[in-house]
């Protein structure tokens, strides 16, 4: 028998996780659980890059998105999973990577670029924020990670781990496997307002939404915009609830909204209301599994703990390695 391949993937402490970060994430690392040895983490280290001023919701959004993970199907008999902060050995290789990185493949990373822009009204320009690539390499190679199953935003990081590898390897002697960039497809669904979704945009959909919660919302989504009147044909190619029936309702209900739309026989809100009826039963398991977690706190605490004990073991083997090829 071969050995399982090695990845680890991790997310920011966000909080409650929306359906874009289910089918963009979650969901393919959900897919992989029995095919490979799995490490999954939260990045609260990487939370406060950007969010240094204002740490208060670290600790909540933290146990939501653990609880998020494990009621959407992460399983801790399968994956290991854990807090990036409670391992400290990802700080201690960050701190060597450090000394090894040249600061021109941190200046010139494109999301480094791209967040400078976009989160304007914060000051970025930290030492720890330039280094965001060097800490998320450490996280991934403490491990010895073959893969790392991401979004294609992420793709430049993993490119720098693997250069980060190299390099150390060149320098210390071959310790660290160059990991492959697993891409995960990113599903066509949209925010509310057809932007992507996102929780700043307050255009999401939670998988621990209420079933209210969730009607409501689907019946505020921005639909074709080429349809202004019930007898106005539709297009449900351009139309993001076409999108979300495509992954929530049965087949044949998706070929008769496609007929009906086009033919102006079904109006929006009745589209909207079958899309939604069906992605309430969906997240209903989620949900209630959700709640159970809530009511059973020290069963989430018991998870951590046993993968956190599983991910220390192997960074502490790792960083002895390490030591020893650095000569400290
Ligand atoms: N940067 C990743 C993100 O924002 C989160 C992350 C941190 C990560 N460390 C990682 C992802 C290691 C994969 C592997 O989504
Ligand atoms: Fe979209 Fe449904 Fe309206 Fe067609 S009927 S435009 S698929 S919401």
């Amino acid at each position: 028998m071969t050995e399982k391949k090695r990845i680890v993937s991790g997310m920011r402490p966000t909080g409650a996780l929306h359906l874009g970060n289910y089918h963009g994430a979650l969901k393919n690392w959900i897919s992989m659980q029995d095919s490979h040895d799995c490490f999954f983490f939260i990045a609260d280290w990487h939370a406060l890059t950007s969010n240094y001023e204002d740490t208060g919701d670290i600790p909540s959004f933290t146990r939501q998105m653990i609880i998020d993970w494990l009621s959407a199907g992460l399983a801790p008999e399968k994956s290991t999973l854990f807090v990036q902060s409670h391992i400290k050995e990802h700080a201690e290789l960050f701190l060597l990577l450090s000394m090894i990185t040249p600061t021109p493949w941190l200046e010139r990373n494109p999301t480094y670029k791209d967040q400078i822009d976009q989160l304007n009204n914060k000051d970025l320009s930290t030492f720890g924020f330039l280094g965001y690539p060097v800490l998320q390499a450490a996280d991934i190679i403490i491990y010895k990670a073959q893969g790392v199953p991401v979004g294609i935003d992420q793709a430049p990081h993993i490119e720098i781990t693997r250069e980060i590898a190299r390099r150390f390897n060149y320098l210390y002697g071959n310790v660290f496997p160059e990991p492959e960039t697993i891409l995960t497809e990113m599903a066509k669904i949209l925010g509310t307002d057809r932007r992507k979704m996102s929780k700043s945009y307050h255009n999401a959909i939670y998988l621990s939404d209420t079933p209210e919660a969730i009607m409501s919302t689907v019946l505020k989504m921005v639909t074709d915009p080429q349809r202004a009147r019930k007898s106005d044909p539709g297009n449900p190619h351009v139309c993001n609830v076409y999108e979300f029936h495509r992954l929530y309702s049965p087949e044949s209900m998706v070929s008769t909204i496609d007929k009906e739309c086009r033919s102006a026989r079904i109006g929006c809100v009745d589209c909207k209301k079958m899309m939604a009826k069906n992605l309430i039963d969906v997240l209903a398991p989620i949900r209630k599994k959700n709640l159970y977690f809530k009511d059973h706190p020290e069963i989430v605490d018991d998870i951590l703990a046993s993968g956190e004990k599983k991910a220390g073991q192997v960074a502490r083997e790792t960083l002895e390695e390490v030591r020893e090829a650095v000569n400290l």
